[in-house]
């Protein structure tokens, strides 16, 4: 499998928890490594563009004031597989039925504050790491 990128965000639920090394040892002992790193307070606007294809679904007013309720950590993880791999790690989206040791079911509470955000193809993955970071943020991993 080739080496890709993905993007991630760990949830202000996670960060008020104070438990993003946690995740971010996950990440890096799974080996995917951190590419660019950034602290960040979404505005409205940044949170419903990026949850844009959300927008029509019934949770979306409420994953928008999630999202801006406090500091979140954007990061680019790069590695082989790196897209599967952080899904995999991150387990199902609500955290009641994420398999035992990943982690959303170590670290979230509930659907809608879920610890975690993960690129789920190539494509978002692109168009996600592009919304955030400009090309010369993003470093080469190895
Ligand atoms: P989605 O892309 O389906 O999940 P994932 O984050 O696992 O890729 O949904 C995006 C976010 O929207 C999800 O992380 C939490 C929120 N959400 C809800 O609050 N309620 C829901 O019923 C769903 C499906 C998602």
């Amino acid at each position: 499998m080739a080496v890709q990128r993905t993007f991630s965000i760990i949830k202000p639920d996670a960060v008020a928890k104070n438990v993003v090394g946690k995740i971010v040892s996950r990440f890096e002992s799974n080996g995917l490594k951190v590419v660019a790193s950034r602290m960040k307070h979404l505005s409205r606007q940044e949170a419903e563009g990026f949850y844009g294809v959300h927008r029509e679904r019934p949770f979306f007013k409420d994953l928008v004031e999630f999202m801006i309720s406090g500091p979140v950590v954007l990061q680019v993880l790069e590695g082989e597989d790196a897209i599967a791999k952080n899904r995999a790690l991150m387990g199902a989206t609500d955290p009641k039925k994420a398999e035992a040791g990943t982690i959303r079911a170590d670290f979230a509470e509930s659907i809608d504050a879920n610890a975690v955000h993960g690129s789920d193809a190539p494509e978002t993955a692109a168009i996600e790491i592009a919304y955030f970071f400009p090309a010369c943020e993003v470093y080469a991993g190895r």
